[in-house]
């Protein structure tokens, strides 16, 4: 198999989905280890277009290092826009092609779908926590613009390349927020009470905080990180729909 990861995981980790976590809301229940997740899950580039999504990934974490530095809050508004752009490109396309061809589409559809939502949902929590500049909102619309565009196109002629493309973005969505957390952890950044959307939506324990969120935030990403791989090695390996 193309993936290399190391310990530090806890087995199945990523197969919890945020919300079905936490049926008792208290903070003394709260188990850490749910929210666990292999942190450094890499796919090895395989091929050309492998090549092609991780050097594009690269080169756009780049930009974004440069650009936000360690403003992490303002750096997961932006960057959530964008995240909720692809699952629903591709939910779109795949149920295109499902009724195209009269086919069955392997639960393709929802999935992405929920990753869609899932995102829009990390979006409207981070809304909560940081306020983006005028400049970031003019960002944000023009980004929307070339990234739906360009998304779009790519995933209706090369969908294992868009896939790969967001399981390489993912992997760098784990990365940062595991440097969130380390901020937190060393008090450069405030632990702030979690809003109330969150605390909703994860169902996290009464008194949950800033940390707890990013931990959850973290694990749905790593959680799209496997799933867009996954789906890139199906059609790789003509199992698709
Ligand atoms: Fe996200
Ligand atoms: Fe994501």
């Amino acid at each position: 198999m193309p993936h290399r990861s190391t310990a530090e995981s806890t087995e199945n980790a990523h197969i919890f989905k945020g919300s079905d976590l936490y049926e008792d809301q208290d903070m003394k229940h709260f188990d850490e280890r749910k929210n666990m997740v292999d942190l450094h899950s890499h796919h090895i580039p395989m091929d050309r277009s492998d090549r092609f999504a991780f050097r594009t990934v690269k080169f756009m974490r780049f930009f974004a290092d440069k650009f936000f530095a360690k403003r992490y809050g303002h750096r997961a508004v932006v960057l959530e826009t964008v995240a909720a752009v692809p699952g629903m490109v591709g939910g779109l396309l795949q149920h295109l092609k499902a009724i195209r061809h009269i086919r069955d589409d392997q639960g393709w559809i929802k999935e992405l779908l929920d990753e869609a939502d899932n995102e829009r949902m990390h979006l409207m929590t981070f809304i909560q926590i940081a306020e983006p500049t005028r400049f970031e909102r003019l960002l944000i619309m023009v980004g929307q613009a070339v990234f739906y565009n360009l998304y779009f196109w790519t995933y209706l002629f090369a969908p294992k390349t868009a896939h790969r493309i967001v399981g390489y973005l993912e992997e760098e969505a784990v990365v940062s927020y595991t440097q969130y957390l380390e901020e937190i952890d060393a008090g450069r950044v405030e632990n702030v009470p979690a809003p109330q959307i969150a605390l909703d939506y994860w169902k996290l324990p009464i008194g949950a905080r800033l940390r707890e969120v990013v931990e959850v935030i973290r694990k749905d990403e790593a959680h799209h990180r496997d799933t867009n791989h996954d789906f890139a090695n199906q059609i790789v390996a003509r199992a698709a729909p």
